[in-house]
């Protein structure tokens, strides 16, 4: 009987049969022919042939059928044999219609997520070929193809690839089965919003979704590269106002929708308070949102009470936040005419007591913020100079234009704003570049200068730095006291820094509008660390106080090391390390073996082979909070910048750079929580109480040479060339 039917006829017969009536003739018939399906191709035999044996056949007579509606649970994968499907978005309509050998609706059943498009047939008589949910779960969720592209308008707008948890870094148990979830590999920022919403917001799971992967912590700590904050709000209440768009069959998914958008900002708040508390654009956002979540909630009975509850108590925390910015009043800094950047005392003391109040912790008071203000001096070709207090958010243009009218400048277009560095380097300020000051590099001045006349720019006498040592100053303190200090200080330098300042400078502080200033000044505490290990030891004529101050110098780096600061431990062997002082023969044999065994254990951790594989060792051996080596933070997350393009396949937003990145601004993150209370050092006794004073002073006003031509001539001088 079969013989007699067409094969395609047999086909469908077999296929509307329930697994456990078809025979092996049946499973090997529909084998071949699912042999040649696209969807299909790149399944091994094995699976193949499993799914041969559940595959079911559906065909839908009538054009405008709806198979599945977004927002619906996923029960099923399907794969077109025969007509065309429209995917319809509620908020969009129609973006693309789906032909023979195209498959849809596996995104929800991988990502346990409600329905993403509504699908209707396109013509008479389609056909399908559909795998139900168990069975996909069974055979096909490890073997699926790993990379889904979905298209609007007949272009791509998200590329996803499926990733088993375990494959992230992932805090989950490891005898659970093995999980899998569509990540973002590229996408434009709308689609990826929408993907976020809808697979990652979903009621049950998303706290814990949380935990267990990272692609919403990547998103919202990278975003300000590829959108404005902004566009960002704008994105969140269009999601969230999709009922104005008439879909009122809809409404269960309409309420699920506004939850999710609640959710989002919740998650939001929870990864990043304070970027969060300090954007006007979130405030204005947040409050219309509230608006409109209690007029809805009185429409859908009190159904978001629970949401509302939450983002009113974000609404209080901002209040209590406003107040103490209030309290803690504008910060003045000065950057006038010595190497540091330094805090003036005009605000409530009591707010920067230490250890930081709680309040602090939370809203980062101390931090610099754009609109605090910093005195510094443009220097005239001729050395005479003007002080100018400005905001740190002040750009460059504006700050010119200040200048020019102080000093009398006609025209002062043609003018522009130089650092003009101690080695001679020039680098001119774009115009739309903010905290200048901060930006300097130590003994870099700010000049302003006619754009004709750059050339003629001589440095100024106090350029060349220190003449002679200050260590010497710190006699009374023992190493580890000044390790402790330090720590303390860059403690609270790097605790200050936002992650996003990172971003900024890596890709451009002009291009974000925003400052980098507490990531400048802990730039610059390295920096000064450094230059200031070679300029002691390189002003010490006396060859013997010249090993103490090397050996002083190693036990210092020993103990910030020992405290978890390995900022500041970098940068003293860094400079240590510098070929001015390593080619100091006679300095470095008088050293005592045990010392120098220790200095040489010390340099090898900052061998940059294998990608400072050493350090990274050590690294993973402290447990947070401690300090670890900025600069390398920098170098990593620029090293992706260059290496990877921001924007693939026509303008989406590659999200593999930002997951990249991501990973470091969230160690970043995690080097910053918990407490960080280092023991104070016994030997710190009464009569110094008044030290971390004593030694602020001491490093506030140290001034260090940071040429390395004129390094080396004193280097020289000191030890003349063997022969
Ligand atoms: P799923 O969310 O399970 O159900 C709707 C399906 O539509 C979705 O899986 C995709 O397979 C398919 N689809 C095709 N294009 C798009 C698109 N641009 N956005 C969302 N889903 C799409």
């Amino acid at each position: 009987f079969l013989l007699q039917l067409a094969p395609e006829a047999i086909l469908r017969q077999i296929l509307r049969k329930p697994p456990e009536n078809r025979t092996e003739d049946d499973i090997d018939i529909v084998y071949e022919e699912i042999m040649n399906i696209k969807a299909f191709s790149h399944l091994s035999n094995t699976v193949k042939k499993e799914l041969s044996a559940v595959i079911a056949f559906e065909s839908i007579e009538k054009k405008s059928t709806t198979l599945f509606k977004q927002g619906d649970r996923g029960t099923c994968w399907y794969i077109i044999l025969r007509g065309s499907v429209n995917v319809v978005i509620a908020s969009k309509g129609i973006v693309c219609t789906l032909h023979e050998g195209d498959d849809f609706g596996k995104l929800a059943l991988v990502n346990e997520a409600p329905r993403a498009a509504t699908i209707i047939t396109n013509e008479m008589d389609c056909q399908f070929l559909r795998v139900d949910k168990v069975h996909f779960d069974r055979i096909l969720k490890d073997n699926e193809a790993s990379i889904v592209r979905l298209k609007e308008c007949g272009k791509e707008v998200l590329i996803l690839q499926k990733m088993s948890m375990k494959q992230q870094q992932s805090k989950k148990n490891e005898n659970e089965p093995t999980n899998f979830k569509y990540m973002v590999m590229a996408g434009t920022p709308e689609k990826v919003i929408d993907y976020l919403l809808e697979t990652r917001m979903n009621n049950n799971n998303f706290e814990e979704q949380f935990n267990k992967e990272n692609l919403f912590e990547d998103f919202l700590l990278t975003f300000p590269i590829f959108i404005t904050w902004k566009h960002m709000t704008n994105s969140l209440l269009r999601h969230y106002k999709i009922d104005e768009l008439n879909f009122r069959q809809m409404e269960d998914y309409i309420v699920d929708n506004k939850k999710r958008v609640a959710r989002f900002i919740l998650l939001w708040f929870k990864i990043s308070v304070d970027a969060f508390l300090n954007c006007k654009t979130i405030w204005v956002f947040l409050d219309e949102l509230i608006d409109l979540m209690e007029k809805d909630n009185l429409k859908h009975d009190n159904h978001f009470e629970t949401e509302l509850t939450s983002l009113r108590n974000i609404k209080e925390t901002k209040e209590h936040y406003n107040v103490n910015l209030e309290m803690r009043g504008t910060i003045v800094y000065k950057a006038d005419n010595s190497n540091s950047v330094r805090r003036m005392s005009n605000i409530n003391e009591a707010l920067f007591a230490q250890p930081p109040a709680d309040t602090d912790k939370i809203f980062k008071l101390t931090a610099i913020k754009e609109f605090d203000e910093i005195i510094c001096r443009l220097y005239c070709a001729d050395h005479t100079y003007t002080t100018l207090k400005t905001t740190m958010d002040t750009k460059a243009e504006i700050i010119r234009n200040q200048a020019a009218e102080k000093l009398n400048l006609d025209n002062s277009v043609d003018y522009t704003l130089v650092e003009l560095k101690s080695d001679n380097e020039r680098y001119i300020f774009n115009e739309t570049e903010l905290n200048l000051a901060t930006t300097l590099s130590l003994n870099g001045r700010i000049f302003i200068s006619h754009k004709d006349h750059l050339d003629a720019l001589t440095t100024l006498p106090e350029q060349e730095g220190a003449t002679v040592g200050s260590i010497f100053k710190l006699e009374s303190f023992s190493s580890q006291e000044i390790a402790y200090y330090l720590t303390n200080h860059t403690w609270k330098l790097f605790y200050n820094i936002h992650p996003y300042e990172f971003i900024y400078l890596v890709f451009g502080r002009h291009n974000f509008n925003d400052i980098t200033a507490n990531l400048d000044l802990c730039r610059r505490n390295f920096n000064e660390l450094q230059y200031w290990a070679i300029t002691e030891v390189l002003l010490e004529k006396s060859l013997s106080r010249r090993v103490q101050i090397l050996k002083k110098l190693i036990k210092i780096a020993g103990y910030c090391k020992e405290y978890k600061n390995l900022n500041s431990f970098f940068a003293i062997i860094i400079g240590l390390s510098n070929v001015a002082i390593s080619r100091l023969t006679q300095t470095w044999e008088k050293l005592h073996n045990k010392v120098k065994r220790i200095f040489t254990q010390y340099e090898s951790l900052i061998d940059s082979s294998r990608n400072y594989r050493r350090y990274r060792l050590l690294l993973s051996k402290f447990d947070p909070p401690l300090i670890p080596f900025v600069p390398l933070l920098i170098k990593d997350m620029t090293i992706v910048h260059e290496g990877n393009k921001t924007f693939v396949d026509q303008g989406l937003v590659n999200f593999e750079k930002m997951h990249l990145l991501a990973q470091t601004l969230r160690m970043i993150q995690d080097c910053k929580s918990g407490s960080f209370q280092i023991q104070s050092p016994a030997t710190l006794s009464m009569k110094k109480m008044n030290f971390p004073n004593v030694l602020q002073e001491y490093f506030d006003q140290i001034k260090v040479i940071d040429n390395q031509k004129r390094l080396m001539q004193l280097s020289y001088c000191l030890e003349h060339r063997k022969l």
